[in-house]
């Protein structure tokens, strides 16, 4: 037998018994006559003790770190017990040690704290993965994974795999195509989906689809983006948007159960896109902490409610807010007694190029109920004292408020919303608050484009009652003041994004089932109805054999296990993750291909090599 134990699992139970480990070299001490080692496997670590006394050809074996090695000896207790690893309250005596692998140093330490910078553990990421911290995050991925799969199987989901050499109908993100060397001249594309696969599956009749899938998305890259990712993507026949709710909710639970052992047994919350938007500034609220925006004054007016038009802060001189297109604000906790300086600080920081704004006022509702203003020279103390009811502050409180454009105010307050919450340690990477957010708009206005795009994709329904409003307007009109304000900008999806901690981690919708319908829609993003039938065809033409009513959702798998992990950075829990130039930096790909590939390929290159 090469090894009869693991290095995690020897404990006092085993005094005595002769064992035999293998794995790799982590630290070598010497002291005196006598030599430690930490032997590591992937279940965790034991102390090997040499000594030359005893054993002196052995002793004197020449060995390194990372060496990969076989020992055999006595399972003994620990003098020095280390009673933060699980066998740390045992050593092995060995009597026998064999080197099955040498080792070249290491270009970084293979330890929890290493001194290796991401490039280079990027390059050497087959050492990296043998990091504790990395392969915690390996082995959460799996348990995600297992729990995701058991849930679906016991609710009848089926696995069934997709194509991924597909046509390329690019929709939202670009496609990566793949030339095809026996049809010159034409490309495959990589899926950034299954998205039409899954739908041809329910007019097939197979009603409960599911996948651990690979996606495809050429788009530009972040922390929690990466070109190759993984869906845990579902379909449903037969179902309304809360039958989707309810079974996903429930998978969600079970991960949490499964791989936390927590029980998520709060009721999780529906919040509409129009009320993220107006109360957090973006479609993907962290609702960790409070701090909502107010709506001071705005263009725009908040759907059945009277919110200020302006009155609380228009004329009093103060053109900044006077001429502006909106004016939000939050109330930060107890940031009254914060000194000028930190107020100079996080007026310099919305200032910065990628928040971009001209300043930031603030009102300091003191804890003896007098005002301090960085504009009580516009504003009596009584408007002041509005204002704070307004925005429900409380004594002791700051009142932090941007003007501006619309949409850039918006985002400006909910990135300072954001950073203040993480400044005050209120986004803790152990609490865990899911959301649902629903009634996205079903169109949203391209600035790129310069034309209306589906939000989410073009088979998602509109909510039933309106349909009417879709096919009753112009299509192909392309409208400056687009913002809420398009015909088509209040039209809303039968489609949901679930939230946790303020990441879309997974979206979905209901789908258009009929042909009409989808004709309809793919009218309205301005395609001919040839261009539609050479991209979709082949699914206008499935609606035609009966295709039932279905929808379904899509989790971002990484996403997810990242925040289980505490993380908000993707590739830490990807075993062989892209930069964010999109390089595998250990294979060097992209790459060029030499002469005779791209000669087959039928293709040749604009640029030089
Ligand atoms: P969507 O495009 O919203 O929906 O994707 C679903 C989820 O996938 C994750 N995600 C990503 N994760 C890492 N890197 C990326 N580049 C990336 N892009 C998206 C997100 C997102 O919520 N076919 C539809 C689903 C459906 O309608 O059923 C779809 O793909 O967490």
């Amino acid at each position: 037998m090469f090894r009869t134990h693991t290095c995690g699992e020897l404990g006092l139970g085993d005094l005595n018994r002769e064992v035999t480990l293998a794995g790799w070299v982590q630290t070598l001490r010497k002291f005196g006559s006598i030599t430690f080692i930490d032997l590591r496997d992937r279940y965790g670590i034991t102390q090997l003790v040499l000594d030359e006394a005893q054993n002196e050809a052995q002793a004197n074996i020449p060995l390194g770190r990372e060496f990969v090695i076989q020992a055999t000896g006595t399972v003994s207790e620990r003098s020095n017990k280390n009673l933060i690893i699980p066998t740390g309250e045992i050593e092995i005596r060995v009597k026998q040690i064999t080197i099955l692998n040498k080792s070249v140093t290491p270009p970084f330490t293979i330890q929890d704290e290493t001194d290796g910078g991401e490039d280079l553990r990027m390059k050497f990421r087959f050492l990296d993965l043998r990091r504790n911290p990395i392969k915690r995050n390996i082995e959460l991925r799996y348990a995600v994974n297992r729990a995701a799969r058991n849930y679906l199987h016991l609710n009848q989901f089926m696995d069934i795999e997709t194509p991924f050499l597909i046509k390329s109908t690019p929709e939202g993100a670009r496609d990566f195509v793949v030339p095809s060397r026996m049809n010159p001249g034409q490309f495959y594309a990589l899926p950034q989906s299954p998205q039409t696969f899954k739908q041809l599956l329910m007019v097939s009749g197979y009603d409960r689809y599911y996948q651990v899938v690979k996606c495809f998305r050429d788009e530009d890259l972040r922390a929690d983006r990466q070109p190759e990712f993984t869906q845990i993507d579902c379909e449903m026949s037969f179902i309304e948007q809360e039958d989707i709710l309810q079974m996903f909710e429930g998978m969600i639970r079970y991960i949490f159960k499964e791989v936390k052992g927590i029980d998520y047994t709060d009721t999780i919350e529906k919040m509409t896109w129009e009320d993220a938007m107006w109360d957090y500034g973006n479609d993907k609220p962290d609702i960790r902490f409070g701090m909502k925006i107010s709506n001071l004054k705005s263009v725009f007016k908040r759907k059945g409610s009277a919110e200020a038009d302006g009155f609380l802060i228009n004329n009093a001189g103060f053109q900044v807010f006077d001429n502006a297109e909106t004016v939000l604000a939050i109330a930060v906790p107890a940031a009254a007694a914060w000194s000028r300086k930190q107020f100079d600080e996080l007026t310099d920081w919305v200032k910065r190029p990628q928040i971009g704004m001209q300043g930031l006022v603030n009102i300091r509702y003191n804890e003896d109920g007098s005002f301090k203003s960085s504009i009580d020279k516009f504003y009596s103390e009584d408007r002041l004292k509005a204002i704070t009811g307004f925005v429900n502050a409380q004594k002791g409180d700051a009142i932090l408020i941007l003007s501006g454009k619309e949409e850039k105010t918006r985002k400006a307050i909910s990135d300072l919303r954001l950073e203040l919450g993480e400044r005050m340690g209120l986004r803790k990477n152990d609490e865990f608050r899911l959301l649902w957010v629903i009634d996205f708009p079903l169109f949203e206005y391209s600035e790129e484009d310069n034309r209306w795009v589906a939000r989410h994709h073009p088979f998602t329904a509109p909510k039933p009652d309106q349909i009417a409003t879709m096919i009753n307007n112009d299509p192909l009109i392309a409208d400056a003041t687009r913002y809420l304000r398009h015909p088509y900008a209040d039209i809303k999806a039968n489609a949901y994004d679930m939230v946790l901690n303020g990441n879309e981690i997974g979206g979905g919708s209901i789908r258009i089932y009929q042909r009409e319908l989808q004709e309809k829609m793919f009218d309205a993003l301005g395609m001919t109805r040839e261009e539609a039938n050479h991209k979709f065809g082949f699914l206008l033409g499935a609606f035609e054999y009966g295709a039932p009513p279905h929808g379904g959702i899509a989790f971002g798998f990484d996403r997810l296990c990242a925040i289980l992990g505490g993380s908000e950075s993707i590739r830490d829990f990807i075993a062989f993750p892209k930069n964010n130039s999109g390089r595998d930096v250990m294979l060097d790909a992209p790459a060029t291909i030499d002469d005779k590939q791209l000669k087959e390929l039928n293709i040749s290159l604009l640029t030089s090599r």
